[in-house]
């Protein structure tokens, strides 16, 4: 790595380690004027129900981007004085600047989205689809700056395709193939600015599980920008990546500081406000760096939390407000939560449909859920909650509240180094290209 390449990684791991060192020194300071203002939850997994401070995402939030606003005079200094050396390109010339300041205006939006629905609760039907207003300035810098809506065919579908079809003189373009999605490229990366910081917030009521995800995924984001920018084989790849180490190298600084009053036993939350500005770094990190794909597949136990929650989240299952585990006072173990099958929360009677009855036997017999049924006519009295979290300890039984975070942390580890496995060999297997290696 040369002296060129080193210093943006220089620059942002002194912002990291100010980020880190910052956020722990404020936190404990400005804490109980959280309280104070009515920013605080209950620690529900706990014995004495501990009144926490809660939003406390906002700190670390705020303090990343005001690092971001330190970094622009730093990273950009030589194109912002005109040093004009054309031996040597640089990873952030004048016209990065403006992807830089996009994701400073997008960062700002989702902070203040965040804060929002710590303040007013807002409901999840409304909530869920806000991130992507926050992207727009993401995508407008993407079309302008990059603008590529094409994906590539892997060579084996366009094989088994073109025998099928007969052969014109347009079957004989060369090889490699690509679809243009055009707009639909678009409405894809907003899926993934909503996606990203909706599924941290439900992949969430453990403690430490909400920042423990963000710095596991800011490793393994840290991992594919690194063999990127050591072993990339073209300067394209190496300047999408240098975006998002220095953007994921902070995001670890004051994450890991915010772990730190999180992790078990929790002296503070960190509310929805951290949840989707993590979230939102990583999308950023993806459509910013032209890797938003890869970054889905970093997200792998995040979308199966998700998938695995569609019953609930779109009502063909009651959903109670909270879907955590459920704290047992005599063991002091969290155990699968329930939802109530027969009665809702305001203690009305209700009926689920014959469908999701169906669905819930199937996922019963799949060993994916748990049922419990009425003991005189059979009929199912309720479920455990559709969480990869309640999943893990249908599967295990109950364990004590930090066991659970670090297993669901290492399953998330494992599942991500995987998934750069998956990305960088049998991807280039599948595609005989990479941007680290190309397979003849
Ligand atoms: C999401 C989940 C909800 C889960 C909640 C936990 C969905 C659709 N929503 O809701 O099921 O219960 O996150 O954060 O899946 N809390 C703890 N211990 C923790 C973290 C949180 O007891 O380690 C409790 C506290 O009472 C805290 C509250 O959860 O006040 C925060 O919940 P909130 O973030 O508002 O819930 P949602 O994000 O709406
Ligand atoms: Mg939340």
């Amino acid at each position: 790595m040369d002296a060129n390449t080193g210093f943006p990684l220089i620059v942002s791991t002194i912002s990291g380690a100010i980020g880190y060192l910052a956020t722990l020194w404020l936190i404990p300071r400005v804490s109980q004027q959280f309280v104070k203002i009515g920013l605080f939850g209950k620690d529900l997994s706990k014995r004495d129900k501990p009144i926490i401070p809660e939003t406390i995402g906002a700190i670390p939030a705020t303090i990343f981007i005001l690092m971001m606003f330190c970094d622009i005079p730093i990273l950009f200094y030589k194109d912002l004085l005109s040093i004009k050396e054309p031996a040597v390109v640089h990873f952030f010339p004048h016209r990065k600047l403006c992807e830089f300041l996009s994701a400073v205006l997008c960062l700002e939006s989702i902070l203040l989205l965040g804060i929002a629905d710590d303040l007013f609760d807002l409901r999840w039907r409304h909530k869920f689809f806000l991130p992507a207003f926050a992207a727009i300035p993401l995508l407008v810098v993407y079309y302008v700056d990059f603008g590529v809506t094409t994906v590539t065919i892997p060579p084996f579908i366009y094989k088994i395709f073109s025998t099928f079809k007969p052969t014109t003189s347009a079957m004989i373009t060369p090889f490699p193939q690509f679809i243009d999605l055009k707009w639909g490229y678009y409405a894809y990366m907003g899926c993934v600015s909503i996606f990203c910081p909706n599924s941290i917030n439900i992949l969430a009521g453990v403690n430490g599980l909400e920042v423990g995800q963000t710095i596991v995924l800011c490793i393994i984001f840290l991992i594919n920008d690194g063999l990127f920018l050591i072993n990339g084989i073209n300067e394209a790849s190496k300047h999408s990546h240098m975006m998002s180490a220095v953007l994921i190298i902070q995001l670890l600084g004051v994450s890991l500081a915010l772990y730190h009053y999180n992790k078990f036993p929790a002296k503070v939350f960190v509310g929805d406000t951290f949840c989707y500005f993590a979230g939102m770094v990583f999308a950023c990190c993806g459509i910013l760096g032209h890797f938003s794909k890869t970054t889905l597949l970093f997200f792998l136990p995040q979308i199966f939390n998700f998938i695995y929650s569609v019953p609930q989240l779109f009502g063909l299952v009651p959903c109670p407000r909270h879907r955590m585990p459920k704290f047992n006072e005599n063991d002091g173990l969290l155990y699968p939560s329930r939802a109530n099958l027969l009665i809702n929360e305001k203690g009305e009677a209700i009926r689920i449909k014959p469908i999701a009855k169906v669905m819930l036997k199937l996922l019963y017999l799949l060993r994916l859920i748990d049922l419990e049924f009425d003991e005189k006519n059979g009929e199912v009295k309720s479920c455990t909650n559709m969480t990869l979290i309640n999943l893990i300890l249908v599967w295990s039984g109950p364990l004590r509240e930090d066991k659970l975070c670090q297993r669901i942390l290492l399953i998330q580890f494992i599942i991500g180094l995987l998934a750069i496995v998956t990305r960088h060999v049998i991807g280039a297997f599948i595609f005989k290209h990479d941007n680290l290696w190309t397979i003849i």
